[in-house]
């Protein structure tokens, strides 16, 4: 009896224990991964306050062939406050380092390694990045390759349609399938003398395709901010396909649908086309309009992987795409966005609207119309009048240690030092400077390492204000 007991004791305490432990044991995974979980927040927002950028320039060394270079810090007052400038070369310019998906051309573009520089240093996985001069796309391209949510904005819609299709790539195969299913024969004229950029058959195709993918916006209308569904709806292949045509229109090889173009190829006026073709003597060849377009499809998704391809179409579904007015954006909540890179328009370098005539005639866009809204300045005056307005609404999109890369290059060969006048436009608008950052693509290695500066070589330098809220 008493052995009974002991044993139904025993089988009692057992339970008692076992019980316990599991108890015990959930405890502490539970109260571990909770640990874990704000370790990492807390990891996260620690990380967040202690990046230190300047540090991070003042030691960087740029590793390349062999070579080395340092930074080379130089300091400017500004508005009473002292800026340092840190000149180096901070990535390469090599092309191949980029990734293919970039290669849609577009003036004014900066490389992809300038975004990427700051995504890498000042954002983590899932935070947003937002350009609001977007142009082709670079940084929300390769912030989205980095999994960081994005948001660009343009007021020229060829940004938009030459960008958000990438966030939506489609295999080759796909590309080819729908390629074939498109009619490119066409009897349809074109309202305007295109005879000197394209062989007759060529214009036939690009109008049949144009027409088409007229009629088929229209038909299927898809909003441009509803990315909700996974499967590719067949004018998601479609925005691809018109992104690409939209690319190959006019340059100088045979990769493209025209006869020999000078670059800029995009902005060749009619007139200017007629005389190249004097005098050189050339005259449009004919180019099958599918093969080119499936061409630079394979060119583009070349180091395109199926994780990258999951990616893009996962932060395609919180992307956001506008079309305003860089100075007045309230689609994008305050204190949202934790980093943006980019590079405004700058003095009338560049006429934007001009230069896209042909590619917004294959668009249905009226160049005339957009090139009202597109920031021109004759005048450094006009110029900050316009950025300040564009800084102020940046300060409150911003979170609370987020930051600002805000590229210019070298204007009027370097005599105007618009970086300067962006030092002011930030600290009035609430910024901290953290400094000037010049990448000196042909920095001369042996005046670097001297501490000789030579900053009399403009052309490919970048000049990024960076500023932190
Ligand atoms: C220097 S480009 C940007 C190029 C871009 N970083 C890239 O890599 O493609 C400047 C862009 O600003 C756009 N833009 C001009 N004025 C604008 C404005 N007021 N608001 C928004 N975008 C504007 C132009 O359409 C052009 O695409």
């Amino acid at each position: 009896m008493l052995k009974m007991y002991i044993q139904r004791g025993e089988c009692l305490c057992g339970t008692f224990l076992l019980s316990f432990s599991l108890l015990l044991s959930s405890y502490i995974l539970i109260n571990t991964v909770f640990r874990m979980h704000s370790w990492h927040h807390s990891l996260k927002s620690t990380m967040t306050q202690t990046i230190n950028i300047q540090n991070i320039l003042a030691n960087f060394v740029f590793e390349e062939d062999g070579k080395r270079s340092r930074t080379l810090i130089e300091e400017i007052e500004i508005a009473g406050q002292t800026i340092p400038k840190f000149i180096n070369e901070f990535w390469t310019s090599r092309q191949r380092q980029a990734h293919s998906l970039h290669e849609v051309s577009y003036r004014a573009c900066f490389k992809p390694q300038l975004p990427r520089f700051f995504i890498e240093r000042l954002t983590h996985e899932g935070d947003v990045v937002y350009d609001p001069f977007s142009g082709r796309g670079t940084t929300i391209i390769e912030a989205a390759l980095l999994g960081r949510n994005i948001i660009a904005n343009d007021v020229n819609p060829l940004s938009a349609l030459l960008s958000r299709p990438r966030l939506y790539a489609p295999t080759t195969d796909e590309v080819a399938e729908r390629l074939e299913k498109i009619p490119l024969t066409s009897n349809e004229q074109s309202e305007i003398d295109l005879s000197m950029f394209f062989h007759q058959r060529t214009l036939n195709e690009i109008i049949a395709l144009r027409s088409y993918l007229s009629y088929d916006r229209q038909k299927t209308n898809p909003d441009p901010k509803d990315a909700s569904h996974t499967k590719y709806a067949p004018h998601e292949i479609d925005s691809w396909i018109q992104m690409v045509a939209t690319n190959r229109l006019t340059g100088h090889s045979n990769g493209f649908f025209s006869v020999y173009t000078l670059p800029p190829n995009q902005a060749t006026s009619a007139v200017a086309q007629k005389k190249i073709n004097a005098k050189r003597n050339q005259q449009p060849e004919y180019r099958n309009v599918r093969t080119i377009i499936l061409k630079k499809t394979k060119q583009l998704l070349k180091d395109l992987d199926i994780f990258q391809m999951e990616t893009l179409r996962t932060i395609s579904k919180h992307s956001q795409f506008l079309t305003n007015d860089a100075r007045d954006t309230k689609k994008i909540d305050t204190d949202s966005v934790q980093l943006t890179v980019t590079s405004p328009p700058f003095l009338n370098v560049v006429q934007y609207a001009q230069d896209n005539w042909l590619r917004c005639w294959f668009n249905g866009i009226d160049a005339e119309e957009v090139g009202k809204s597109i920031t021109m300045s004759k005048t450094i005056e006009q110029w900050c009048g316009v950025m300040r307005d564009v800084f102020r609404e940046l300060f409150r999109i911003t979170k609370k240690d987020g930051w600002v890369a805000f590229e210019v290059g070298e204007v009027r060969n370097g005599k105007v030092k618009l970086d300067e006048y962006v030092v002011h436009l930030g600290l009035d608008a609430g910024f901290s400077c953290e400094g000037i950052m010049i990448n000196q693509q042909q920095f001369t290695k042996t005046a670097n390492i001297w501490g000789v500066s030579n900053n009399s070589k403009g052309t490919n330098s970048n000049r990024i204000v960076i500023f932190r809220k």
